[in-house]
């Protein structure tokens, strides 16, 4: 059965999970509002894995005898003044989930909760990837400059994400 303060702690990360679905549903949108589909569609494909990152925590809470709770999702922002802009923030979002992350571990470890620190280590991982692939984008947007066509080339590229499992 899990503890009270674990339970608390993973129905808030669910809430941050969703959220960041949230979030990259509204950078998707303002992706295709600047003509860059490949780009939206990548985030289109993150919004699948945040869900799954969601459903995770979830699957766990229940499976210890714990009750999920969902909260209140915050409203995410409309518009960015660039691409680039909404890398950047995709990026720093990616480093703000694994912050959050390496707390819950700790959290566990305080509790002596071994199987959601096992659970936990999974997101530790998963975290490497998501701040890589953001960090990336924004590395070669810096380096190619927001228009022309070095930006459409990189769209197009960003948009075959998932299009393997098709
Ligand atoms: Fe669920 Fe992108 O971290």
């Amino acid at each position: 059965m899990i503890g009270k303060t674990m339970e608390k702690a993973l129905n808030e990360q669910i809430r941050e999970e969703l959220g960041s679905a949230y979030l990259y549903l509204a950078m998707a949108a303002y992706f295709h509002s600047q003509g860059l589909p490949g780009m939206a569609r990548w985030m289109e494909v993150q919004v699948q894995e945040e869900f799954g990152h969601a459903l995770r925590i979830y699957n766990h809470v229940v499976e210890r005898g714990g009750r999920v709770k969902l909260e209140a999702l915050p409203e995410p922002k409309f518009e960015w003044a660039s691409p680039l802009e909404a890398w950047r923030a995709a990026y720093d979002h990616e480093r703000y989930i694994s912050g959050r992350i390496h707390k819950l571990v700790e959290l566990a470890r305080q509790e002596r909760d071994y199987p959601a620190e096992v659970m936990l280590q999974w997101f530790v991982s998963e975290q490497v990837e998501e701040e890589d692939q953001t960090r990336r984008v924004v590395e070669m947007l810096e380096r190619l400059g927001e228009s022309g066509r070095g930006l459409l080339w990189l769209d197009k590229e960003l948009g075959k994400r998932g299009k393997e499992e098709e």
